[in-house]
């Protein structure tokens, strides 16, 4: 359906009943969205000229095609507030409204970010107590994603109205971001542009169980990521126990992408990539585009790969079994198909010797005929197969027929 029909609809809905928050959330991020992010490597230097060059960029390399679709400008955009409560831009953003239409020309999607606090984690105004006028301004200027950030709210709210009393500080929060929900839903109602609603408060006090309530689309279940494997390994073994509750609609959100950025090895990015794929992760890129070695781009655009991670399923993938420092980890995909992967996470150069897979652990038996997404061959996978991998590589293959 076409993003115009699906706005008529979405208005004509609104005007005949009265649409539950979370229900209206359903109609966004139906796979994990996809696109790219200021933060992981502009931080607070992004301009609207950045955007526009990642907008450009998008189109440019392909991106675009391969499924990435929003353009998110993360922290730092915003100035003071005036004496009506309106939120301005700083110099680095003169034009929102411009912007937006900018970004959209290219059939792309805009993302912006904020949170429920005094301040932004980068000290930078957020929207206590301007929640409504706020989500009404995003929707004016044309945004379709918003990005939540908790970061001084706990000092402002939690620890003030409840202090020593966690369980009245969790309700505080989730308050927080239900005002917001609620705030953006109504933004929708009048405009008909769905907006995306994305939680950052780091995986505290579970968001996977109360998230999707409120019309989460995503939440982030840990820290901030930075570019190196320690980081990007701890994170995807924090998501162990989160699987079921992802789907569509709704997904936990091991932070963005850090493939091309810092000292990451082309084996890193490749883990890192096939990691968030596998945990049906949102893929917002963070890199720097127009600067993007071709070996990163073939990274980010492995259309195989892509489609792991947006199987319409929407079943998140697990870690089946570890043996030495080599992980096994799978995935179901739609029509019985399955991902599995095999990931040399240890510093040594080759993975522990000898590994051999035990498709026995996986509940599959036989030889089974698959795709080795990354050399693009076809493969056989047997039980007790040796496999050996360079450290922090991965083999993932695609099968369509287990058994
Ligand atoms: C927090 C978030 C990051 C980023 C910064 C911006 O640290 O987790 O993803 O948005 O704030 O200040």
């Amino acid at each position: 359906m076409s993003f115009k029909s699906h706005s008529r609809l979405a208005t004509l809905a609104v005007a005949l009943i009265s649409i539950p928050a979370a229900a209206f959330a359903q109609s966004v991020a139906q796979t994990p969205p996809m696109g790219w992010n200021s933060w992981n490597f502009f931080a607070a230097k992004v301009t609207d000229k950045d955007i526009r060059g990642a907008a450009d960029q998008l189109v440019a390399t392909g991106m675009k095609d391969a499924g990435y679709i929003y353009v998110n400008i993360d922290d730092t955009w915003e100035a003071e507030r005036d004496a009506n409560g309106v939120l301005h831009t700083n110099a680095k953003f003169p034009d929102m409204k411009a912007l937006a239409d900018y970004v959209h020309s290219k059939g792309l999607k805009i993302g912006i970010y904020s949170g429920p606090g005094n301040k932004t984690c980068g000290g930078y105004a957020a929207s206590l107590g301007h929640e409504e006028q706020d989500a009404n301004m995003y929707a004016e200027w044309g945004f379709d994603y918003l990005k939540y950030d908790l970061c001084s709210f706990g000092g402002d709210v939690m620890r003030k109205q409840a202090p020593n009393d966690k369980a009245a500080q969790m309700k505080l929060m989730i308050a927080a971001y239900e005002k917001m929900g609620k705030a953006l839903q109504a933004a929708t109602a009048k405009t008909g542009r769905p907006i995306v609603f994305s939680l950052c408060q780091y995986g505290w006090d579970s968001p996977w169980e109360w998230a999707p309530a409120l019309g989460g689309n995503l939440w982030r279940t840990t820290g901030d990521i930075e570019a190196r494997w320690q980081s990007i390994y701890d994170i995807a073994s924090q998501q162990d126990g989160l699987a079921s509750y992802a789907g569509p609609g709704h997904w936990n959100d091991p932070d963005m992408l850090e493939v091309g950025n810092g000292k990451l090895s082309l084996a890193e990015n490749r883990t890192h990539f096939s990691w968030w794929a596998l945990l049906a992760a949102p893929l917002l890129a963070g890199n720097d585009l127009p600067n993007m070695k071709p070996e990163v781009k073939a990274i980010l655009t492995n259309k195989d790969v892509i489609a792991i991670n947006q199987d319409a399923l929407g079943k998140q993938g697990k870690k089946a079994y570890s043996d030495g420092e080599v992980e096994v980890w799978t995935r179901d995909l739609q029509g019985g198909a399955m991902a599995i992967a095999v990931i040399n996470v240890g510093s040594d150069r080759y993975s522990t010797h000898p590994f051999h897979l035990n498709l026995e652990k996986l509940g599959l038996h036989g030889s089974l005929s698959g795709k080795d997404l990354w050399s693009g061959k076809e493969v056989t996978l047997t039980n007790k197969m040796p496999i050996e991998l360079p450290s922090h590589d991965i083999l993932l293959v695609r099968v369509n027929h287990p058994k």
